[in-house]
C-alpha cells in the first residue's frame, strides 16, 4: 500500500505557469460556471480567529479553511488554508500565506501540497477581471485601486486584460509607503498608464469608472453619493464601502451569495443582516452571468456594486491545472505519504 504526495513550492508553481493571468481567468470562469451548474461542493469558510472582536482580526490575525470539490475537467477536491498575520510586515513577511492541499475525489487521499500564495492573488485578480469584463462600462478609462498590498498588482493586471482602455490609475492606501511602492511597480510595468497616489478618496471616486477595494478596512471609506453614472464599485474584502454605495446601485452582483452571507463581513452582507437587503435584491452571481442566465451590464449609465468573498474551489481549480502539468513534466518533489 503506497501513496505519494507531490510537493510544489513557490518557485515550482511559477515554473508551472501559476502567474499566467489569462490561464487564471480561464480557470476562474470555468469554476464560476461549474458552480452555477451545481457541479461543485463548496461549503462556507471556517475561520480560526484570534482576539475577541472582528476588529481584533486586524491585529491578531486569522487562518481560514476553505474546502471544496470542483467537477468538470478539474474533478478534484481539496482545501485552501490561508493564514493572515496583519503584523507580519513588521517582520518583513507578507500578511497572507496560503497552503493548498489537493485530494483525489475518488479515494479522498491527499495527492498534492502546494504553495498557494500566488494562486490566491492570481485567482482573486481573475475574479476582479471577470467582474470588470462583465460589469464595467465599455470604454472605462479611469480606475481607482484602494489598498496597495499583495492583491493590487494582480487586480490591475486582470483589469487591463478586461479593459485595455484604462489610462489613469488612482492609488489610495492608509499606508502611503505602500501606495508609492505600488505606483513604482505600475510605472515600471505599464509606462502608458498615468498614476496618481492620493489621500483624497472622494475626488478619486468621483473621477473613476472602476473603484476596486482590496483593503483591510472594517470602516467604510467610500460614499455612494460620490459614484458617477456608469461606475463599478468592487468590494473585494470586508466593510470597505458604505451602505449608500449598495443603495445607489442599479445592479448588485456577487461571486457566491450564500458564501457572502456566511462570511458576513462585506457591505452587502451586513445590509442583509440588518434587513435592508433581501435575497431577491441580488441581481446575479458571476457564474449566472457567464452562463447566460442573467444579464451583464446593459448600458453605460448603470451603477453596479460587486462583492467577492472567494471560495476554495477557485484555488483548487488553479492548483489542479499546475499539479496536472507537474505530473506531466516531472516537476515537484514526491513525498512518500504511506510506504
Ligand atoms: N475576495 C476575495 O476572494 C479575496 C481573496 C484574497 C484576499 N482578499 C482580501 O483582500 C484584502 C487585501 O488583501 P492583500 O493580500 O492585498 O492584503 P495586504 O495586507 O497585502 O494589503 C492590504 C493593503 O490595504 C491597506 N489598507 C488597510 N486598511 C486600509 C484602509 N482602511 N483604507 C485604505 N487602505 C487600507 C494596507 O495598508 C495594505 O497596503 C484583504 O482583506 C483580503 O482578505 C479577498
Amino acid at each position: 500500500m503506497n501513496a505519494d504526495i507531490l510537493f510544489l513550492n513557490n518557485k515550482t508553481m511559477e515554473e508551472l505557469g501559476v502567474l499566467d493571468m489569462q490561464q487564471a481567468i480561464s480557470d476562474v470562469e470555468k469554476a464560476y460556471v461549474l458552480n452555477a451548474n451545481g457541479d461543485v461542493i463548496s461549503p462556507g469558510k471556517c475561520v480560526l480567529r484570534w482576539g475577541k472582536t472582528p476588529e481584533d482580526e486586524n491585529i491578531y490575525g486569522r487562518i481560514n479553511a476553505m474546502p471544496g470539490y470542483i467537477g468538470g475537467e478539474y474533478d478534484m477536491a481539496g482545501i485552501k488554508w490561508i493564514g493572515s498575520g496583519p503584523m507580519n510586515y513588521k517582520k518583513g513577511l507578507p500578511r497572507a500565506s496560503v497552503t493548498v492541499i489537493l485530494n483525489d475525489p475518488d479515494t479522498k487521499l491527499p495527492v498534492c501540497i502546494a504553495d498557494g500564495t500566488a494562486v490566491s492573488t492570481m485567482r482573486t485578480g481573475a475574479s476582479g477581471g471577470i467582474a470588470i469584463k462583465l460589469l464595467a462600462k465599455s470604454n472605462a478609462s479611469v480606475m481607482t485601486i484602494c489598498g496597495a498590498g499583495a492583491q493590487a498588482p494582480k487586480q490591475l493586471e486582470a483589469a487591463l486584460i478586461a479593459r485595455p482602455s484604462i489610462r489613469e490609475l488612482y492609488i489610495y492606501d492608509i499606508r502611503p509607503e505602500n501606495a508609492r511602492r505600488f505606483e513604482e511597480t505600475v510605472n515600471r510595468t505599464y509606462p502608458g498608464i498615468k498614476t496618481v497616489v492620493t489621500d483624497n478618496i472622494e475626488e478619486a471616486t468621483r473621477r473613476s469608472d472602476i473603484i476596486d477595494c482590496v483593503t483591510l478596512a472594517a470602516e467604510p471609506f467610500i460614499d455612494g453619493s460620490w459614484l458617477k453614472p456608469g461606475s463599478l464599485v468592487m468590494n473585494m474584502a470586508d466593510f470597505e464601502v458604505s451602505y449608500s454605495c449598495v443603495e445607489r446601485a442599479d445592479k448588485i452582483v456577487v461571486d457566491y451569495w450564500e458564501s457572502v452571507k456566511h462570511r458576513m463581513i462585506s457591505t452587502v452582507a451586513l445590509m442583509w443582516r440588518d434587513g435592508l437587503i433581501k435575497d431577491s435584491d441580488i441581481h446575479a452571481e458571476l457564474g449566472q452571468i457567464l452562463s447566460g442566465m442573467k444579464a451583464k451590464r446593459e448600458n453605460d449609465d448603470e451603477v453596479i456594486y460587486f462583492n467577492a468573498v472567494g471560495a476554495g474551489i477557485l484555488d483548487i481549480a488553479v492548483t489542479t491545472r499546475c499539479y496536472r502539468k507537474a505530473m506531466a513534466t516531472g516537476k515537484g518533489v514526491k513525498l512518500s505519504f504511506w510506504e
